[in-house]
């Protein structure tokens, strides 16, 4: 694989482009977007439903649908080139071996028909991490009891087991394999709140205890903020701000961000929530400018023109006139 000169980041995305073809025109679900993360750390993906950051999960796995028009762009893992390799290596050496994802609602794909320790054994023996059946069974266990699974539900099938302990079976098939990178796609969405903050306890561990690089994309801004060292902000389609978390949940910069920020509710402080007025526009065709116009307090003339996205900060990037 080709290797970068100098990026120490595990993962380095440039210019990520993924348009799909549709009966009514090219939907820009994923364009132009660029950032780096470094090893260890947990970007936390935020943005409203329909802004891609789905698109962007499987733009990153290359699990790309049939309609995809354009996909392009720079995907680097650990400094090797993965946008040159052919799907087939891309299968064999990459995809569930380096990197792994929980998809969007992953309790409801589980097979229905397959005991759940075949389900976590199989990526190892697929991909051959293994050399023995005994093996992967053992890394199965251990899999199961890092997600706090208990041992005598591995027999089971997914319908015997709860919505939150098949969560835990998707992210145990997810790490089994032992990748550098695991994408969760809305982890705790359709669990009650005690489940959802069992399973972000989960994930707080295994940060702690194997140091596995986290791409978190969530709708729930408040409980992320447990888990996340950097966050990522899309808007319709695009990258609007990176930058550690820190400074996110504080004092984000894109209006769109200060926005997001405005409306999640605190329990410590009593305050008026903010909402976004307006919808974000459509991505079959949008407009030539900032996306975000339209709908921002701060717009001003130079918001007909498209802003970068600029580094105002070390580390800290933002796509706004206001902000150069
Ligand atoms: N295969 C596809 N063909 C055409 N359009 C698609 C396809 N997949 C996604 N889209 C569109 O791409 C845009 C981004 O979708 P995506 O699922 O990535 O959003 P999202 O941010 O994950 O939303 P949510 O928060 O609801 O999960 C949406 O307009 C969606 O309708
Ligand atoms: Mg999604």
């Amino acid at each position: 694989m080709r290797k970068t000169s100098s990026d120490s980041a595990l993962l380095r995305i440039e210019g990520l482009r993924l348009h799909f073809k549709t009966m009514r025109g090219t939907v820009q679900a994923v364009d132009d977007v660029t950032f780096s993360l470094n090893r260890g750390r947990t970007l936390v993906v935020v943005g409203e439903s329909g802004c891609g950051k789905s698109s962007l999960a499987r733009g990153i796995l290359r699990l790309l649908p049939r309609n995809v028009e354009t996909y392009s762009g720079k995907i680097y893992l650990n400094g090797d080139e993965l946008m040159c390799l052919t799907d087939e290596r891309f299968r064999r050496e990459v995809r569930w071996v380096r990197m792994s994802m929980v998809p969007q609602a992953a309790m409801n794909s589980l097979n229905p028909v397959v005991r759940v320790e075949d389900q976590v054994a199989e990526p190892l023996l697929v991909h051959k991490c293994v050399t023995t059946r005994e093996e992967a069974y053992e890394r199965a266990r251990e899999a199961f009891r890092m997600v706090g699974v208990p041992l005598d539900f591995m027999t089971r099938y997914p319908f015997e087991l709860s919505g939150g302990m098949r969560q835990r079976v998707a992210l145990a098939m997810a790490l089994v394999t032992d990748p550098e990178l695991v994408v969760l796609d809305e982890p705790t969405s359709a669990l009650d709140l005690l489940t959802q903050a069992n399973i972000m306890n989960v994930l707080k561990q295994i940060k702690k205890d194997i140091g596995v690089t986290f791409i978190l994309i969530t709708h729930d801004i408040a409980t992320s903020s447990e888990l996340a060292d950097d966050a990522a902000v899309m808007y319709a389609g695009q990258l609007v701000e990176f930058c550690d978390a820190g400074r996110f949940y504080l004092d984000p910069l894109h209006p769109y961000s200060r926005g997001l920020m405005g409306s999640v509710p605190t329990l410590w402080e009593r305050k008026d929530l903010m909402f976004i007025p307006g919808q974000p526009p459509s991505l079959l065709d949008p407009p030539k400018g900032c996306r975000f116009a339209e709908r921002c307090p701060d717009r001003f003339d130079k918001c007909e023109e498209e802003p970068p996205l600029t580094e105002v900060d070390v580390g800290h990037w933002v796509k706004c006139w206001l902000h150069r």
